[in-house]
C-alpha cells in the first residue's frame, strides 16, 4: 500500500503539483485514461494545465459525476464546467472525452453504458478526486455500504447546500440526484490523486486518512489503495502534519 501525503503551502502549490502529476502520467503514457473531478478544488489545476498546454492529443477522459436532469449546456452541469475550465482550452480530442448525459432519457442505461465505456478504455490510469465536507468522493455519500459501479444517487442535503453557489445560492435549485462512478470504479483506478484545500476540509481529511476505513467516510477507502497521492494545502492538512511526505 502506498498513501503519500504532501502538505503544500497553499492552493497554488497544490494546483501546480496536481498539474505536474497529470503531465507525468501523460509523459509515461500519452493515451492515458484520466478521471476528472469538478467542484472548486481542481479549478486551479485546470488553469495551470491550460497555461502549460501539455500534449493531450491522445489523452482519454472520463468524468466522475453529473447532476441528473441537467443538459450538457446547463450552467450548473459538470459537462459545461469541464468544457469551460479545461477541455475547450487544451488539445484533447472531442471523441476522447466521456461525460455522462445528465439529461439521458434512461439514466440507468446511461450509467451502464458509461461503466462499459470505462472498461472498453482499459480502466482509469489516473483519477483526480476532491473530497466533500462529509467525506464523499465523487457523489458517493456516506452510507452503510460501499457502492459498486456507476449508479444514480440521491445527494445529501449537506452536499446540496455546499454546491448551491453554482446554482445561484439556493440549495433547492441543486438537482436532488446525480450519476456517479461508484467506489469500486474509483478504487480500480491505477493511481489516485486527491486534492484538498481550505480549512473546511481539515477535519474530514484527517478522519478519512487516519480514522477507521468505513463507508460512513467514503474517502477512507483510499487508505487501502495501492497508489494514492494526497495533495493538501496547509489549511486542509493542519491535522496531518506528522504524516506529511511519508509513504505508508
Ligand atoms: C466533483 C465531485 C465531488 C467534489 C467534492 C468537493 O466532481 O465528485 O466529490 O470533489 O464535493 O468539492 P469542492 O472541490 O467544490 O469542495
Amino acid at each position: 500500500m502506498s498513501l503519500e501525503i504532501r502538505i503544500l503551502p497553499d492552493y497554488d502549490a497544490v494546483s501546480a503539483m496536481a498539474a505536474t502529476e497529470l503531465e507525468t502520467m501523460l509523459a509515461q503514457k500519452p493515451d492515458a485514461v484520466i478521471g476528472f473531478a469538478t467542484g472548486e478544488t481542481p479549478r486551479g489545476m485546470y488553469r495551470e494545465l491550460v497555461r502549460r498546454q501539455p500534449n493531450c492529443r491522445q489523452m482519454r477522459t472520463f468524468n466522475l459525476d453529473e447532476y441528473l436532469g441537467l443538459p450538457p449546456d446547463h450552467p450548473g452541469s459538470y459537462a459545461r464546467y469541464m468544457h469551460e475550465a479545461l477541455f475547450d482550452h487544451i488539445n484533447v480530442q472531442p471523441e476522447h472525452v466521456h461525460l455522462m448525459r445528465g439529461d439521458a432519457s434512461d439514466p440507468s442505461a446511461e450509467c451502464k453504458a458509461y461503466e462499459q465505456a470505462i472498461a472498453d478504455a482499459g480502466g482509469i490510469d489516473l483519477q483526480v478526486l476532491g473530497i466533500g465536507r462529509n467525506g464523499h468522493i465523487g457523489f458517493n455519500e456516506p452510507g452503510d455500504e460501499w457502492t459498486e459501479g456507476v449508479h444514480i444517487v440521491t445527494l445529501a442535503e449537506s452536499t446540496r447546500i455546499a454546491n448551491a453557489p453554482a446554482f445561484g445560492g439556493n440549495p433547492d435549485d441543486v438537482p436532488a440526484q446525480a450519476m456517479t462512478l461508484g467506489i469500486r470504479n474509483i478504487v480500480q483506478a491505477r493511481r489516485i490523486v486527491l486534492l484538498a484545500t481550505g480549512a473546511t476540509k481539515a477535519d474530514i481529511l484527517a478522519q478519512a486518512l487516519t480514522g477507521p476505513v468505513t463507508p460512513h467516510v467514503p474517502a477512507s477507502i483510499l487508505q487501502e489503495h495501492p497508489s494514492v497521492l494526497i495533495l493538501a494545502d496547509a489549511a486542509a492538512g493542519q491535522h496531518l502534519g506528522g504524516n506529511a511526505g511519508h509513504g505508508r
